[in-house]
């Protein structure tokens, strides 16, 4: 494909969070993706669209599941993918984030993905870098594949995103997740509520453009979606919930409150969850309503499609060490 048609598609070089994108290129991940659920579930799933490609898995923070998706995703394309746990790495040795983004970009990546403890921190990596760069989630700011898999989950099983009502419960406050689902759901013409203690919520909160509740059986009422988020206790710097039995008793998911919304209302959570803090055991495990296990698998075709998209055409632009 050329650049120019690539442009008309996508015409993004990195995805650093969903505000910036149109339903348009959010469709195309998902249309993309959709193709990718049907292939990983194929005893042979492997493609050669990634060979000859570097993919750096650069995680400045612990993950599991996402680190992992990725890394099945490159892999399932065909690219290779090198994981950085930068945790034990030369950033304890004093190294800055410049340094190190100058370092990897001397080995040439393709698509660099990064988790960052910083809001931002992303981006000014992306501004330094020759190439693509996925954010994997930048302090409380952005986690643009986790709303992007979301949406391909209720897409899947609710045929749609528009028109639907979905609450976002919880620790609104330390998380990226709900800000790049917030931004995915209003841009896909969803009504989205979040249910929240005052503590947890963020200042201004309504001019994201959602429907603010204190209440869970307020908040549920007559929702198609439920998402729940953990309660991000390594983000808080003192008590922000009096005990977590007694925020499960007014927060956590469980069938009493679950009945304030849609009979056929799903379940969602990004992971880890804390089971008896944020949701019921139960409920998560709700074959029928609970959506947990789907959106693990939506996530590595999700992943599969965003490095197809940014690595396109990619032209490789102007060595930066030509003449070296
Ligand atoms: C989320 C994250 O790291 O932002 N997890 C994830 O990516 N699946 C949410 C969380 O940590 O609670």
């Amino acid at each position: 494909m050329h650049g120019a048609t690539r442009e008309a598609v996508f015409p993004h070089r990195h995805l650093l969070g969903i505000e910036g994108l149109s339903p348009e290129d959010i469709n195309h991940v998902l249309d993309l993706a959709d193709g990718y659920v049907e292939l990983s579930r194929q005893a042979e799933k492997k493609r050669a669209l990634l060979r000859g490609r570097t993919i750096i898995n650069c995680f400045f923070e612990n993950s599991t599941r996402t680190r992992t998706s990725f890394e099945v995703a490159g892999k399932r394309l065909g690219g290779d993918v090198i994981n950085m746990s930068v945790a034990a790495s030369s950033m304890h040795k004093g190294e800055t984030l410049i340094d190190t983004a100058m370092t990897l970009n001397a080995m040439h990546p393709d698509v660099l993905i990064v988790r960052h403890p910083e809001s931002g921190a992303v981006q000014l990596l992306s501004e330094k870098l020759d190439c693509a760069v996925i954010n994997a989630g930048d302090g409380s700011h952005e986690h643009p594949t986790q709303a992007l898999l979301d949406a391909l989950t209720i897409r899947r099983r609710k045929g749609r995103l528009g028109g639907l009502t979905v609450a976002i419960c919880g620790d609104v406050l330390h998380s990226r997740v709900a800000r790049s689902n917030i931004a995915l759901l209003n841009t896909m013409g969803a009504r989205v509520r979040v249910v929240a203690p005052r503590t947890l919520l963020p200042a201004e909160i309504e001019r994201l453009g959602v429907e603010v509740f204190y209440d869970m059986a307020e908040g549920l009422a007559d929702v198609d979606i439920v998402m729940m988020l953990r309660l991000q206790s390594e983000r808080m710097h003192g008590a922000f919930v009096p005990s977590t039995r007694e925020y499960f008793h007014f927060f956590g998911l469980d069938y009493d409150k679950l009945r304030a919304a849609k009979p056929d209302a799903l379940i969602m959570h990004p992971g880890p969850m804390n089971r008896g803090v944020e949701i019921g055991s139960e409920v998560a495990d709700d074959i029928d309503r609970s959506l947990i296990r789907q959106q693990v698998e939506m996530g590595v075709a999700v992943r599969m499609a965003c490095l197809e998209i940014l690595t396109r055409d990619l032209g490789n632009g102007p060595p930066s060490m030509a003449g070296y």
